[in-house]
């Protein structure tokens, strides 16, 4: 059975009936707030030789994040909800390698998280839809990081 999570960045607005879902969304919205930000970083940290081919990766990817995060803000307000307006823990280094474990990290936990979110929409057939596609997506974005880190699930 899957464990209550408490989340204590609750925004006004998300109590009722959709409390659960509503707060599993706002869970991968900070995600994705935080994934804006970190790979931001990261493109303006990238150095030497990697920078050629991994600047315009974490660019990419930051402004992959920005829209998921947009999206998501937009689909929790249709609900009913409000979307949360902090973001998750940002995961800083200053090399490569280190970089892209911290992204790995961090698309393994939002993919989990939009997973969470699906399993709390139980009959809303469309929204569940909706996060099937973002899903993935963000199973896509993780198996590129495995490749890029020659790091894969055990
Ligand atoms: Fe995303």
């Amino acid at each position: 059975m899957a464990k209550k999570k408490k989340n204590k960045e609750t925004p006004p607005g998300s109590k009722g009936p959709n409390e659960e879902l509503m707060n599993r969304l706002n869970t991968a919205l900070s995600l994705e707030y935080a994934a804006c930000i970190q790979y931001l970083q990261q493109q303006s940290l990238v150095k030497g030789q990697d920078r050629h081919d991994f600047a315009p990766f974490f660019a990419s990817s930051s402004s992959e994040a920005h829209l998921h995060a947009q999206n998501l803000g937009n689909k929790i307000v249709s609900l009913g909800g409000v979307p949360t307006v902090v973001p998750a823990q940002v995961r800083q280094a200053t090399e490569l390698r280190d970089m892209l474990l911290n992204d790995l990290e961090m698309e393994r936990t939002a993919l989990e998280a939009y997973i969470r979110a699906w399993e709390a929409a139980e009959n809303k057939l469309a929204l569940r839809f909706w996060l099937e596609d973002i899903i993935r997506q963000e199973q896509l974005h993780v198996e590129e990081l495995e490749k890029l880190t020659d790091r894969h699930r055990p």
